[in-house]
């Protein structure tokens, strides 16, 4: 090949070498003798040296302008001293140039490709994501993700595992998200749906016996997208047969630990701690909580249901629960402060928020006169109040207390500035329930998917009290983000089709929408179960970025639309007509 090096690679080791370089103009400055370049690729910049000498290459310097695409020959020089640059890694040496070649113009890019560009808008990256995708920052993302899938495949393989590639052109998986659907040419009304993850094929695999499968797969659901969260994204999506809970946990832990020994440098403390979900959700109000820090809540109703506070009594009264918060020193919040902390908690669900300071001289609260001191005394022992702190307390029934002192949390963690940058902190949430009661579809749903396995020893609560019983299933939480999650499956056909009845699916339905799987089952089915990590979610968080858009190559706004190539557009009237479809819109 022509190119002899990248000039982001080009050290003083090169010193005295002819080198060939191809790359894009990042800077040039004109000295009135002497032009500079730093010419960009990939690996980084190199600074080129023109000399009116080089006449042809000097004219050709004067009209270069930023993000050229040159190619240039010259020889490795040490810069003169004290014009060295400590900030790059080429910054010892410069290249002086005896040739250069112009093999592209570019219009003015519409924002400069620095590593950090602070004032740039997301909607312009996405627009000009080629552009985007040229600042190191990206690359660099970029790089990690891949690093990441070959350290995956390179585990996964040693360990006897089968890259097996699955459909995109399915059936509906049941994840609990929209379906993407594909019309069907062939076979008109009827509709393909995009695999919202792999799931019951990989069960299949397992039936088929093909014993350890793996796929580095894209998902595809139709949600409602946040930071955290892309129309389609990635899973690292794994199943295996004849094991338990403790060997998908141990084999997914030793991935990831190698993933931050070798990507990060990061020695990980294995086994990572586990957490049983009620635990969680009464510690922390999540089950994704973040352990970079404390904060934990802490139930008062017993102390409350003894005051003379009606919002507390009436809840615990109605089998609700007050739970406090101890917003460490923050007693000195301004009025206003503390009003936008009860609107945030509102919009989590809460009525609102009740709250007391600690002062030297005892509680400072608009509902304090309805605390006798013995019971402000001991509110203030059970949340360990000291003068200075700002304790906030919601009441309602659980699930809305939690979801709102949850988030709570995190806020007060955020202004406390309890979250300290590289941190890794891991743990298992297990023990959840297999179901949850869907209060608008008035029917029980799969918390997982309806393809989990109840715990042995929960099988008889089954009929009894099936909220009671608890799920084979685990997901794996990083700094307060869900990087993964899974489950051993139910490999029995009477089983599944118990847990299908519980569900509100009936036999019939079941056979329609799975009784491919259902079959399947009854076929000398393994006992199996498998996990899949979020790709996205763990490359963001090793990336220290703050969402999942700046670690995928091309991603999906807010309104799941790519503002690159305009996707998705209404199509060709002769496209439908073939289809069989009549649009019929608002
Ligand atoms: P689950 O639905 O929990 O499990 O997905 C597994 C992991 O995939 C990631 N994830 C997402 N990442 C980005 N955008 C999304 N819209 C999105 N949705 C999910 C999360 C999540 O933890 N079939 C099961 C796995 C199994 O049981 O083996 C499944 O898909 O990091
Ligand atoms: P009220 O009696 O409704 O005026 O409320 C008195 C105080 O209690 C106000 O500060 C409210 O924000 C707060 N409050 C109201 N409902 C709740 C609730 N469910 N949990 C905690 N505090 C509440």
């Amino acid at each position: 090949m022509k190119r002899t090096h990248y000039c982001g690679q080009v050290s003083d080791k090169d010193t005295g070498k002819n080198v060939v370089l191809m790359g894009w103009v990042h800077r040039r400055r004109d000295h009135g003798g002497l032009i500079f370049i730093d010419l960009r690729d990939r690996e980084g910049l190199v600074q080129i040296v023109i000399n009116p000498e080089e006449k042809t290459a000097y004219e050709m310097a004067k009209e270069v302008r930023n993000e050229y695409v040159l190619e240039v020959s010259g020889t490795v020089v040490k810069r003169p001293e004290g014009t060295e640059n400590a900030q790059l890694k080429t910054g010892k040496v410069e290249i002086q140039i005896s040739r250069l070649e112009v093999l592209n113009t570019s219009k003015t890019p519409p924002f400069s490709i620095e590593k950090e560009n602070e004032t740039l808008s997301e909607s312009v990256r996405l627009q000009y994501r080629y552009l985007d995708l040229r600042r190191s920052e990206m690359q660099e993302n970029l790089k990690v993700r891949h690093r990441i899938t070959q350290l995956t495949r390179e585990f996964l393989n040693g360990q006897g595992f089968l890259d097996i590639e699955t459909p995109f052109l399915t059936k509906s998986t049941p994840e609990g998200a929209r379906d993407y659907l594909v019309p069907s040419r062939l076979n008109p009304g009827s509709f393909f749906a995009l695999p919202q993850s792999p799931q019951l094929f990989k069960q299949i695999l397992m039936v088929s016996g093909l014993d350890r499968y793996y796929q580095i797969v894209r998902c595809f659901r139709d949600e409602d997208l946040r930071s955290d969260r892309q129309p389609e994204f990635t899973q690292i999506d794994i199943e295996m047969s004849f094991i338990e809970r403790e060997d998908i946990m141990n084999l997914t832990e030793i991935l990831i630990a190698k993933l931050f020994k070798e990507i990060k440098g990061i020695h990980l403390e294995l086994p990572f701690k586990r957490l049983a979900y009620f635990d969680a959700m009464e510690r922390f109000g999540s089950d994704k909580p973040d352990l970079r820090f404390g904060l934990e809540l802490k139930d008062v109703s017993s102390i409350v249901k003894r005051s003379d506070f009606k919002v507390f009594k009436e809840a615990v009264e109605k089998n609700g629960i007050v739970k406090g918060l101890n917003a460490k020193g923050l007693a000195g919040m301004s009025r206003k402060e503390v009003d936008d902390l009860t609107e945030e908690a509102k919009s989590y669900g809460a009525k609102g928020m009740a709250w007391m300071k600690v002062t030297e001289k005892g509680m400072e609260s608009p509902i304090a006169k309805f605390f006798p001191e013995g019971l402000q005394k001991s509110i203030q022992k059970e949340l360990e109040g000291e003068a200075g702190d700002l304790l906030i307390f919601i009441a309602d029934a659980p699930p809305v207390v939690y979801k709102t002192l949850g988030n709570l949390r995190l806020s007060i963690a955020q202004r406390l500035q309890l979250i300290k940058p590289d941190i890794y902190n891991f743990h298992w949430m297990i023990d959840f329930p297999l179901l949850e009661f869907d209060p608008e579809e008035k029917r029980y749903v799969a918390i997982h998917h309806p393809f989990t396995s109840p715990m042995d020893e929960d099988l008889p609560l089954l009929e009894k009290d099936p909220l009671k019983v608890r799920a084979k299933a685990y997901d794996i939480v990083l700094n307060g983000t869900e990087i993964g999650g899974g489950s051993i499956r139910i490999h029995r056909k009477e089983l599944q089709r118990k847990v299908f009845s519980l569900l509100g699916i009936s036999d019939e339905e079941g056979m329609k929408k799975f009784g491919f799987l259902l079959e399947a089952l009854e076929f000398g089915a393994p006992p199996h179960g498998g996990i899949a990590v979020g790709l996205d979610r763990l490359t963001m968080i090793m990336t220290g970025m703050n969402s999942i858009r700046d670690v995928i190559a091309f991603p999906k706004t807010q309104k799941a639309s790519c503002l690159m190539t305009d996707a998705p557009t209404p199509v060709d009237p002769k496209q439908l007509r073939e289809l069989g479809i009549k649009l019929n819109l608002p």
